[in-house]
C-alpha cells in the first residue's frame, strides 16, 4: 500500500506514492517499510521515539508537532492535527475488511453485556457473529481471537480484517468513553450505535461528569453515520442528555425501556430465577421469557434487541424477542456461583457504586432472609467512590464486610478506612479470602451472599504484583469447608 492510500492528508504529498508495508505506533513493532504514528501519550510523548522507529526501518512519520529538524530527508513527515485519529483512518485502511453490520454500545455499566447479548441474538437469527470488549473477542462458534485487552486501532482492525475473512458478518461492540476519547473507533464502519446509562465513573480520567457525559456522546454526534439508527435506553439516568444530543442531530431514534416508544417493556413479573417479560415492539405485543435476574439484564437485553433489529430491519422483532428465552449471562454478572443450606452466592463485577447499587437492588426481591454483601475499592483509582461505595452497600445490605480489591500501591487500611466512611456499621476484615470465607460461614436459609467488585477476574494486585485470586474459588472453597 501506499502513504498516499492509507492517509488522506498525504495525497499530493510528494511522498504520496512511497510503499508501505505496516503501520505501527509503538517503536518497538517498527520494521522497515513501516509508517510510525507518534501519538502523544499522557506520560510520554510519542515523538521523543522517532529516532527509534527511523533506525528500525520507518519510511514515513505522522506527528502533530513540526517535522524535527534531525530527520533524515528520505523519512517522509505528515503532520496532522490529530495523530490518534489518522492512525485509526489509516488502520481501517491497512487492514480493510470488516463484518458487514457492526454496532456498538456505551454507557456506565451494561457495555459488555449489552455486547455479548447482541452477539447472541445475531446468532439467534443465524449469523456468524463475533462481540468486542472488556471480554476479549467472543465469537458465536466459540473460536478464538486472542483477548485485545487494549483494543488500540491497529489490533482493532487487524482482528475485524481477520473475522471478516473468516466469515463472521455480524459484530457488536463496546465501546469505552476512553476508547472513544482516544479515537479507537473513528475507522470503525457503524451502522448503530445503543446507551445504556451514565454514572460517575473513571472520573480520574475524565475530570468532570459533564467530560464524561461529551466523550460518550461523541459516539452518536461524530462516529455514528447520519443515516444509522441510535437506541437508547430511556429508564437509565442521563437518557434525557442523549436523546436531546440524538434529536439534535435528527438521527433515526429507538428508544428501549419501561418509558420507551418504539420497544416497550409492558410487565414483568419475577418467576424462580427467571423473569417473564411483555414487550411491545414497534407496536405489536410479544411474550417472552429472560432467564436472567435483575431488573438491568432487561434493560440490557432490550437496548441489544433495539441494536439488532436496527440493523435486520423491525420484521424480525418477534423472533428477536423469542430469542431472549435462550440468552446466557456474561460469566462475573450476577453469577450464580453455589449454594449451601438454603443460601445462595452469588459474584459480580461490580465495582462502582451505580452497578453496586443496581446488583443489589436487582437481587433484593429474592431475598428472603438476609443481603450480604462482600466489597473493596481498588487503590490508585478515582478515590471520590470509596465512602460511596461503603454508603450504598450499607443502605442496600444488611450486612457488609469492607475488605481489598486491588490495593496496588496503596495501604489497603487506609483505602478500607475510606470505603468504612460512607458504611459506618460494616465489619472490616482485610484479607480477601478470608472475608469471603466468614460470610459464607455465615449464611442461612434465604439469604443471598454477593461477593462484589472481581468477577470473572483472576487475580489480586498488591503493589505492583498481581497474586492469583478467583472470587468464584474462594467461595466454592468456603462453602466446601463449611460443609465438610
Ligand atoms: N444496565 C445496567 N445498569 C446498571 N448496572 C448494570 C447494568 N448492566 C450491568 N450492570 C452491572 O454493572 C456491572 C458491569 O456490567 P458490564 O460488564 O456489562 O458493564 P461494562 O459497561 O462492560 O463495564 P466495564 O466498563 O467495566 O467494561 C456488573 O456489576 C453488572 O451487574
Ligand atoms: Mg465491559
Amino acid at each position: 500500500m501506499h502513504l498516499g492510500d492509507l492517509m488522506a492528508e498525504a495525497q499530493g504529498h510528494e511522498h504520496a506514492p512511497l510503499a508501505v508495508s505496516k503501520v505501527a505506533s509503538d517503536s518497538r513493532k517498527v520494521e522497515r517499510g513501516t509508517l510510525f504514528f507518534a501519538v502523544p501519550g499522557t506520560k510520554v510523548d510519542g515523538m521523543s521515539f522517532v529516532p527509534q522507529a527511523v533506525t528500525a526501518g520507518a519510511v514515513a512519520i505522522v506527528g502533530e508537532a513540526e517535522r524535527p529538524s534531525d530527520l533524515p530527508g528520505q523519512v517522509a513527515y505528515v503532520r496532522v492535527s490529530d495523530v490518534r485519529r489518522a492512525l485509526a483512518l489509516a488502520a481501517a485502511r491497512f487492514y480493510p475488511k470488516q463484518p458487514e453490520k457492526v454496532v456498538a454500545v456505551t454507557g456506565t455499566s451494561g457495555k459488555s453485556s449489552v455486547a455479548d447479548f447482541t452477539r447472541q441474538l445475531f446468532a439467534h437469527l443465524g449469523y456468524k457473529s463475533a462481540s468486542v470488549g472488556t471480554l476479549g473477542i467472543i465469537t458465536s462458534d466459540g473460536a478464538a481471537y486472542g483477548s485485545l485487552t487494549t483494543p488500540d486501532p491497529i489490533s482493532l482492525h487487524e482482528s475485524f480484517d481477520r473475522l471478516a475473512n473468516d466469515g463472521v458478518t455480524r459484530l457488536a461492540m463496546e465501546a469505552s468513553s476512553h476508547g472513544i476519547d482516544q479515537r479507537r473507533l473513528d475507522g470503525v464502519r457503524l451502522q448503530a450505535a445503543g446507551f445504556t446509562n451514565l454514572g460517575r465513573d473513571h472520573l480520574d480520567y475524565h475530570a468532570t461528569t459533564e467530560a464524561y457525559a461529551k466523550a460518550k456522546m461523541r459516539l452518536f454526534d461524530t462516529l455514528l453515520p447520519g443515516d444509522a439508527p441510535a437506541i437508547i435506553n430511556v429508564d437509565g439516568p442521563y437518557a434525557d442528555v442523549f436523546l436531546d444530543g440524538v434529536r439534535h442531530r435528527g438521527l433515526k431514534l429507538f428508544t428501549t425501556g419501561s418509558m420507551g416508544e418504539t420497544i416497550r417493556l409492558v410487565e414483568v413479573r419475577a418467576e424462580e430465577f427467571t423473569q417473564v417479560l411483555t414487550v411491545e415492539a414497534f407496536g405489536t405485543t410479544v411474550r417472552t421469557t429472560l432467564p436472567l435476574l435483575g431488573a438491568f439484564q432487561v434493560e440490557n437485553a432490550l437496548v441489544a434487541a433495539g441494536l439488532v433489529l436496527a440493523v435486520e430491519g423491525e420484521g424480525r422483532a418477534a423472533e428477536v424477542l423469542e430469542g431472549f428465552k435462550t440468552l446466557k449471562g456474561v460469566s462475573g454478572r450476577l453469577e450464580q456461583v453455589g449454594e449451601v443450606d438454603g443460601a445462595i452466592c452469588i459474584v459480580d463485577y461490580a465495582h462502582k457504586p451505580d452497578a453496586l447499587a443496581h446488583v443489589l437492588d436487582a437481587l433484593r426481591p429474592f431475598v428472603k432472609g438476609r443481603l450480604v454483601c462482600v466489597v473493596g475499592c481498588g487503590g490508585d483509582r478515582d478515590r471520590g467512590k470509596r465512602p460511596l461505595m461503603g454508603r450504598i452497600a450499607s443502605e442496600k445490605a444488611d450486612l457488609v464486610i469492607v475488605t481489598d480489591d486491588n490495593p496496588r500501591s496503596e495501604d489497603p487500611a487506609a483505602i478500607r478506612a475510606e470505603v468504612m466512611k460512607g458504611a459506618p456499621g460494616a465489619r472490616e476484615i482485610g484479607d480477601r479470602a478470608e472475608a469471603i470465607r466468614t460470610a459464607v460461614n455465615e449464611l442461612r436459609d434465604g439469604d443471598i451472599l454477593v461477593v462484589a467488585g472481581k468477577g470473572h477476574e483472576t487475580g489480586q494486585i498488591i503493589g505492583d504484583r498481581t497474586l492469583p485470586f478467583s472470587d468464584h474459588d474462594e467461595v466454592r472453597a468456603a462453602i466446601a469447608e463449611r460443609q465438610g
